[in-house]
């Protein structure tokens, strides 16, 4: 149907091509200038709606047998040149934006999921999807079963005929806890089931999870491919049949839940500097990261990049650099905790995370506050668990901050 046209003839590599590098690719990938007038930045077609030369152009065009937009709660130019750009950054055939992680999330699982079958997630995950996975997915009939997919034997032994998704994220939210996308994927494939990992965390500068073996990823958009704070979106990327579907079903009749063309230009000013800003902020969380581990106040650091992180191994082998964000936990406990946080002068006290700011937040009162403390437990969030989203700030200053917080004493 129409949106497999939506490239409306144009060169879906733009000027770049896939053999060119990362950095490349972010900037150029899925545009050409010379279609829209020389205009250097993709502009943004805000229109609602597209006209037809005539009733049977319209007609072709909503059977999917002519190139070209019609109505943008289904492709929009901008839009399209954006998820084309993500496409070709993860590795995948296709891509498709949404208004934001969540709406990406749920217009997958209601695609692709029917009462009676099975979703296996991985116990780490973010409030929100543990909150849809469970309280939403599970009143129409589809069993949600967690497993911890660290442990990848754990899968073989859980997995049914009736599983059709495997879900996780890597790092999870907000534990850092990794999954091997390798191992998990070649399990579930074996089994008929597809994967599906969210790279919030890692973005495609860190890892490629469609290259490791897995089907769907999703982005909260929000976070660090924006990179600025200024935006709430979400992305999915997978195989041209699958996001076809998925756009057809899940986002244009199920949730609605469409980007923008604003957001959609705002992200990809976000991605032209997106390698940049992962190797800073991962430069600088692996600094304080060292530096609060050495800190006789903190009691436990979880950071892939540390050699003390236990899963340090699986890190260096499937990420290629190990991200902004680090959790940790302080010997006073909850009190120490929130003394600590209640006294940062730099470090902005806020959820979300990904952006020039570093921000800092107590999941168990905040993002993860939808769990039960039994909930929470299961999911390895301590009640003195700290996440802390390193910014592009110079890190002698956040470390600082964090000095001068860390001194207070009851
Ligand atoms: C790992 C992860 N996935 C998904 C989401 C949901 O994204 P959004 O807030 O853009 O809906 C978040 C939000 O914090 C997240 O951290």
């Amino acid at each position: 149907m129409q949106q497999r046209h939506s490239q409306q003839g144009h060169s879906q590599q733009g000027h770049s091509q896939q053999g060119q590098g990362f950095a490349t690719r972010a900037i150029h990938a899925a545009y050409d200038s010379r279609d829209e007038q020389g205009a250097l930045t993709p502009p943004m077609h805000l229109t609602s709606t597209f006209t037809f030369e005539s009733v049977e152009q319209g007609a072709e065009r909503f059977a999917g047998e002519a190139p070209g937009h019609f109505y943008s709660r289904i492709s929009n130019p901008t839009v399209a040149t954006l998820e084309q750009r993500m496409a070709n950054l993860e590795g995948a055939e296709a891509g498709l934006a949404t208004a934001s992680g969540m709406g990406a999330i749920t217009a997958l699982m209601w695609s692709l999921l029917r009462p009676g079958d099975e979703l296996i997630t991985d116990s780490h995950l973010y409030g929100c999807t543990h909150a849809f996975f469970h309280h939403g997915l599970t009143e129409f009939g589809i069993r949600v079963k967690h497993v911890d997919l660290s442990q990848p034997a754990a899968l073989e032994v859980a997995i049914g005929e009736r599983t059709k998704l495997v879900y996780f994220e890597t790092p999870a939210n907000p534990t850092m806890r990794l999954v091997d996308i390798e191992a998990v994927s070649r399990i579930a494939h074996r089994h008929g089931a597809r994967v599906v990992v969210d790279n919030t965390y890692a973005t495609p500068v860190i890892t490629r999870p469609i290259e490791q073996g897995a089907d769907f990823v999703v982005h909260s958009a929000t976070k660090y491919l924006g990179g600025h704070g200024d935006l709430i979106a979400g992305v999915l990327v997978g195989s041209v049949d699958d996001i076809h579907r998925v756009r057809l079903t899940g986002l244009k009749d199920f949730t609605g839940a469409v980007m923008s063309p604003f957001t959609a230009f705002l992200i990809m000013r976000g991605l032209k500097t997106l390698e940049i800003r992962m190797q800073r902020q991962s430069a600088s969380a692996l600094e304080v990261a060292r530096w609060l581990e050495r800190h006789p106040a903190v009691e436990r650091v979880h950071y892939p990049g540390l050699t003390s992180f236990p899963q340090h191994e699986l890190a260096r082998r499937q990420m290629s650099d190990y991200g902004g964000i680090i959790a940790f936990e302080l010997a006073g406990g909850l009190e120490a905790g929130r003394r600590f946080m209640n006294r940062l002068e730099l470090i902005q006290r806020a959820v979300s995370l990904g952006d020039a700011e570093s921000l800092i937040q107590h999941p168990a009162s905040m993002t993860h506050s939808v769990l039960s403390p039994e909930e929470r437990a299961e999911h390895g969030i301590s009640e003195t668990l700290i996440r802390l989203s390193v910014g592009l700030e110079t890190p002698s200053d956040l470390r600082a901050d964090l000095a001068q917080a860390l001194k207070v004493r009851a």
